[in-house]
């Protein structure tokens, strides 16, 4: 049991009090976060003279030392040790003796471990950003490659009006382009440092806080120490991005599934990305999609139990603090996982195009396009859907789709009816005539296909970091 702290205690902690109370299982994850803010903090204590020279050089180079041997597998993190502040600490303490114990000069570790969580969780906001971009690209191949392949777009799951794949895909692909803007939000507001808050009240050394925020990259030093040592607010709003595009990937999935049900084979899901049953030869499930839509609760959790846990807490920090990591980092990995796996699932499906046309030409979705036929030629509007209502169930009767109707029987039921109807109804009118911007028609989808590929090339990575 190694622990940074004894003195003023006469007894030896309880094992079971250990084990609950220690970190070092999960915080472990970020151990390089830790060597690094060390290294800054350590360069700042030399560089104001509250270490000398020589004992900033030897510091750092031992700590660097300790990061390279962690890496190469010849220095083992173990549950010996507290939590991964103090196995540092102890590492360094065991190779250079007193000078070692000068590290911890002007820190506490609550402001050591807000800054390991944000320099954490900072890194996991641009690995997920990135992977949301690759989505995004894949999704904007997609589209240029289907800005003419008909489907049925649905309301209530019902057939509702023909659109295109381009179409149905560019709809996520905005809804992706927020959660980015999510992440760079959140990164622009969490990119300031707590390191230099001490316990909660500031520390009596004079420590430049401007020059380790600018070493590890901050905007500036954060400016209330209670408020940095206190705040896990930018974990929230993480968990809460996280989440989002959760709920944006879940409801893809639901889609995906529904579309390579045997019903509808409008998609299919690539050998790779499907699994099998133990006893029905026959199936190819979509598991990937399902698992993915799973996952989403668990994402959701860790966003409900950090509210939680932080609601209640007065300042500064409190140990409840501790429990931000497992689940923010469980979260983390699910939700890297599931964009991965996402993005590999749709490269390699098969997009039934046929299938898809075939289902929007039998499913009335030309009956609005039909009523505003009738529209043009002077019929008021709530008379033409009438009209229409009454084709719709002729059809229905006959099981045939309106174009199917001759001329003759169009003009039975109203004779305004013309022989250009076939033109204004064909699924091809339907769509290319829904021009303004943000709908279907292929011109609009092509000025549209335009500024996603711009937006693409000028990354906030590259600009804003
Ligand atoms: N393991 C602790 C955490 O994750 C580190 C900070 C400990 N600070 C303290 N005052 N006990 O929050």
């Amino acid at each position: 049991m190694a622990q940074l702290w004894g003195g003023r205690f006469t007894k030896e902690t309880d094992r079971l009090v250990y084990n609950f109370n220690a970190s070092i299982s999960f915080d472990q994850k970020f151990y390089k976060q830790d060597i690094e803010g060390s290294i800054a903090h350590v360069c700042m204590l030399g560089k104001q003279g509250i270490l000398t020279k020589d004992e900033m050089e030897a510091i750092v180079k031992t700590l660097d030392e300790i990061r390279s041997d962690v890496e190469a597998g010849r220095l083992e993190i173990t549950d010996e040790y507290e939590d991964i502040h103090s196995f540092v600490e102890a590492n360094l303490i065991d190779r250079l003796g007193d000078t070692g114990k000068k590290l911890h000069t002007g820190r506490s570790r609550n402001d050591q471990v807000a800054l390991d969580m944000r320099l954490y969780t900072r890194l996991e906001v641009l690995y997920t950003d990135t992977l949301v971009k690759e989505l995004l690209e894949k999704l904007l191949k997609l589209m240029e490659e289907h800005a003419e392949t008909i489907m049925p777009g649905f309301t209530h799951l019902q057939k509702a009006q023909p659109i295109t794949l381009a179409h149905h895909l560019g709809a996520y692909f905005e809804m992706f382009k927020r959660d980015r803007s999510r992440l760079h939000d959140i990164y622009v507001r969490m990119n300031y440092c707590p390191l230099g808050a001490g316990a909660l009240a500031g520390t009596t050394y004079p420590l430049d806080r401007d020059y380790t925020a600018d070493l590890m990259g901050f905007a500036g030093p954060t400016l209330n120490s209670m408020d940095s040592v206190s705040d896990r607010d930018y974990v929230i709003e993480f968990l809460s991005a996280l989440s989002t595009i959760m709920m944006h990937l879940s409801r893809f999935c639901e889609e995906i599934i529904i579309w390579n049900s045997n019903e509808y084979q409008f998609v299919e899901i690539d050998d790779a990305y499907s699994t099998g049953s133990s006893i029905m030869p026959q199936k190819k499930n979509p598991d990937i999609a399902e698992l993915v839509r799973g996952k989403t609760g668990r994402v959701y959790g860790a966003l409900m139990s950090i509210l939680t846990t932080m609601k209640g807490i007065p300042l500064a920090y409190n140990k409840d603090m501790q429990e931000d990591k497992e689940l923010t980092f469980d979260a983390i990995d699910t939700v890297k996982g599931c964009l991965a796996l996402f993005t590999g699932m749709i490269s390699t499906m098969k997009f039934n195009t046929e299938k898809m046309s075939a289902s929007a030409r039998h499913g009335f979705t030309n009956a609005t396009d039909a009523a505003d036929y009738l529209v043009n030629h002077g019929i008021p509007f709530r008379d033409a859907h009438g009209i229409v209502g009454r084709i719709v169930l002729y059809c229905i009767d006959r099981d045939i789709a309106i174009d199917d109707m001759s001329l003759d029987e169009l003009k039975e039921i109203c004779p305004v009816f013309e022989e250009d109807i076939y033109d204004a109804i064909s699924m091809e009118s339907c769509v290319n005539r829904r021009l303004t911007i943000g709908a279907p028609g292929k011109e609009a989808m092509e000025q549209v296909i335009v500024v996603e590929k711009e937006y693409l090339a000028h990354d906030w990575q590259d600009e804003d970091k």
